[in-house]
């Protein structure tokens, strides 16, 4: 099976390429922006013309929540034109198509959990760049799957982990909303997930996060508790952080989707933000309950 894959270098990318790598029997196309500006629609369907992959993986995106408010077009050309450009390329050649969406697709009203049938109304051009992507996907290719994630924390990338653990050593105290409830999801475990995904027929919509929810805030809090040291977290509300993009508040995926078609569902966001931060490094090897680092 060869797979070709967007945002090799991205978050995501980065763990999901070498794992991707190691699996036998598979064979990889790997691009980042440096070998194909997905902008270039000429170029991006040429060279999936080119290499006739049997899955194309589209990790690649505009991710910049709130500067895409003031830069809706080139969002909206790498977000819906180069996924449209992908799907239809798939398509052509007979291959399946995952694409990595989002929790911004929901506008996060209320309490319950989204099913991935659940009404889309996103409040924001990154969230509409999505959802309208997700459509294009579903009507251009036949063997589509769609996997919205959020909070995404990884190794190689710029994340709400890093930002914090950055300021607790500058700040004593850290302000962090908390009416913002979600899953914290780590990118080795959703590329796991992805890799047990591929190359099955089971084509459709899934959420796909780490187990349990919290609050930006719990989130922080729990970082701060195994990383050790005396910062501490102050609540606030999201109102106190105007922000460009306008976020969804409730941002529970329902999982019964994976349930539903015979995949696992992930760790704990807790079992897998300890486990990442052993594995940066931020804390040691063996302290799985926090304090501070030997
Ligand atoms: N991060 C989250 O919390 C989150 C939450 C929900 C869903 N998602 C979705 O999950 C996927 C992976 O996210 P991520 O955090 O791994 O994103 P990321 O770290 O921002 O990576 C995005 C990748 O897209 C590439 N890219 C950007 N513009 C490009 C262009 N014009 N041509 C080719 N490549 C281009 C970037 O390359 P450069 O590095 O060169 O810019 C980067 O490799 C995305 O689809 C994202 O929308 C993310």
């Amino acid at each position: 099976m060869k797979v070709f894959v967007t945002g090799a270098r991205g978050q995501l990318g980065a763990d999901l390429c070498p794992l991707l790598a190691r699996k036998k029997g598979l064979t990889l196309d790997c691009t980042d922006r440096e070998d194909l500006d997905l902008c270039d629609t000429d170029a991006v369907r040429q060279r999936v013309l080119n290499s006739r992959p049997d899955v194309i993986l589209h990790a690649a995106a505009y991710t910049d929540v709130d500067r895409a408010e003031r830069e809706s077009e080139l969002c909206r050309r790498l977000n819906l034109d180069a996924t449209a450009c992908l799907a239809e390329a798939a398509e052509q050649i007979g291959a399946s198509f995952l694409f990595l969406s989002s929790d911004y697709v929901f506008s996060g009203e209320g309490e319950e959990f989204y099913r991935t049938s659940a009404p889309k109304l996103p409040l924001s051009v990154y969230g509409l760049s999505k959802s309208l992507a997700e459509d294009a996907v579903l009507s251009l290719c036949s063997r589509a799957m769609i996997v919205r994630t959020s909070w995404l924390f990884g190794r190689h990338g710029r994340n709400f982990v890093y930002t914090l653990l950055s300021r607790a050593e500058r700040q004593e105290e850290i302000p962090v909303v908390c009416d913002q409830i979600g899953s914290p999801t780590y990118t080795k475990d959703l590329a796991a997930s992805l890799l047990g995904m591929i190359g099955t027929e089971r084509y459709g919509v899934y959420h796909v996060t780490n187990e349990g929810v919290c609050s930006r805030a719990e989130f922080a809090a729990e970082i701060l508790r195994l990383a050790g040291g005396s910062a501490r977290i102050l609540p606030v509300e999201s109102s106190v952080f105007p922000t460009a993009a306008r976020r969804p508040l409730n941002s529970r995926l329902s999982k019964d989707c994976l349930t539903e078609n015979g995949f696992p569902r992930l760790p704990h966001w807790k079992d897998a933000l300890a486990r990442f931060l052993r594995e940066t490094g931020a804390i040691g090897e063996t302290n799985t309950e926090g304090g501070t680092p030997p």
